[in-house]
């Protein structure tokens, strides 16, 4: 199942973060696919927001991951972009279907590391400050959460 709209600033984009961090439990594993400056990133911050993390989500991409351990649940965020054509074991399988939430920018990297069962978010710049947003999933959980999407995110 997959659902498409648009988001037309900043914080919407950070708000559909928060919404989809507030329907996430431990465990479950959410891809971020688009360019670079499409979103991926600060939708991350609007998860951080939800769980409470308070701490400014920074791009993770020269250290390829952040921990965020203050919130209500763990937040891992991932960004394999530097890890293209390396093979290299980072243990970051622990965190991937781990005790918290897990965010990866570039999973096309790793994808030996990454489960069936996951949600997929594509972000693209459609011009100015307009981002469209794809969300992908399957199973009775993620497409229940979707449609909960496509209630509140319309275009
Ligand atoms: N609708 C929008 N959604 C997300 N970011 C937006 C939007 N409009 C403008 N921006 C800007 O685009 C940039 C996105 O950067 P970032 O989230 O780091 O992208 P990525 O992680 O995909 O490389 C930020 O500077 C942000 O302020
Ligand atoms: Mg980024």
């Amino acid at each position: 199942m997959e659902y498409t709209f648009t988001t037309n600033n900043r914080d919407q984009t950070m708000a559909f973060g928060s919404f989809l961090a507030l329907r996430l439990v431990r465990g479950d594993v959410v891809l971020l696919e688009g360019d670079l400056g499409a979103g991926k990133t600060t939708l991350v911050g609007g998860v951080a927001k939800a769980l409470k993390v308070h701490e400014d989500v920074i791009s993770p991409t020269f250290n390829i991951m952040k921990c965020y351990f203050k919130g209500t649940i763990p937040l891992y965020h991932i960004d394999a972009y530097r890890l293209e054509n390396q093979n290299i074991e980072l243990g970051l399988d622990e965190y991937i279907e781990g005790d918290g939430v897990c965010f990866i920018e570039w999973p096309q990297f790793i994808m030996p590391l990454i489960p069936d069962e996951r949600l997929e978010v594509s972000l693209h710049n459609v011009g100015g400050d307009h981002r469209e947003i794809t969300i992908k999933g399957e199973g009775k959980r993620f497409e229940k959460l979707i449609g909960e999407v496509k209630e509140v995110f319309h275009d």
